[in-house]
């Protein structure tokens, strides 16, 4: 599946058309990278930036954080929802001071070990915040690449999900690992919709399965009931 021309057009496109001026997107510190990943793992961007500026303000760094009060990250939470990942958040930074005396690690298998980082999170914090090479895979990402190469099945399948990962790590670039990740969220954010996709506006509708053959609505497959 490696094809260096998929992600020379995305890192184009990322940097002409992406979003640059995100909050944390000004930053490589992991611990501002981390927070806002966590916030962004399932809530929308402009719900996110007031609670992610705010949360700084009160904990500035993972010590802070770490020696926070659970009733003090609560408070801070509150009204984000899926409150899980504020209790992950807080025991992984008391884990991240604990065990690497508060840097956290660029390696995305030791990211993934700590409580409330998954897989693509972990590549994202590495990514952004170290310029690690490793392969993101949220909802978003399932869409486009379910779309562009015509992947057929549920992406939350086992098989169709371990099918999704090979070709996020194939298709990786060999530099310019920022601008392509953020390139991947931002088209599956802003064009690549689920319900109203903007292909006349997509760098891939030259190469995109889904749209030659007017399927885009069809793909992905919706979760069977
Ligand atoms: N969703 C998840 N991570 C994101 C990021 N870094 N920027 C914008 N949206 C995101």
């Amino acid at each position: 599946y490696a094809d260096p021309s998929f992600s020379g057009e995305l890192i184009r496109w990322q940097k002409q058309h992406g979003r640059h001026s995100l909050p944390w997107q000004q930053t490589r510190d992991a611990y501002k990278v981390w927070l806002s990943e966590i916030m962004l793992q399932q809530t929308q961007v402009t719900a996110v930036i007031p609670y992610y500026q705010r949360f700084l303000e009160s904990f500035p760094t993972v010590q802070d954080l770490a020696a926070a009060s659970s009733e003090q990250v609560m408070a801070h939470w509150s009204g984000l929802g899926y409150y899980t990942r504020a209790r992950n958040l807080h025991k992984c930074a008391q884990q991240v001071v604990a065990l690497y005396d508060g840097r956290f690690p660029s390696d995305p298998a030791l990211l993934k070990e700590l409580p409330g980082i998954g897989r693509s999170t972990a590549a994202a914090v590495a990514a952004f915040s170290y310029g690690t090479r490793a392969a993101i895979l949220d909802g978003n990402v399932k869409r486009v690449f379910a779309r562009v190469f015509s992947v057929e099945g549920f992406p939350g399948s086992k098989p169709v999900e371990d099918a999704l990962w090979l070709r996020a790590e194939a298709l990786l670039p060999e530099t310019g690992i920022e601008a392509y990740t953020q390139g991947l969220m931002d088209l599956g954010a802003t064009l690549c919709t689920r319900s109203s996709p903007a292909c006349v506006r997509c760098p891939f509708q030259q190469r995109c399965v889904a749209y030659a053959t007017g399927r885009t609505a069809e793909l992905p497959v919706r979760k069977p009931k």
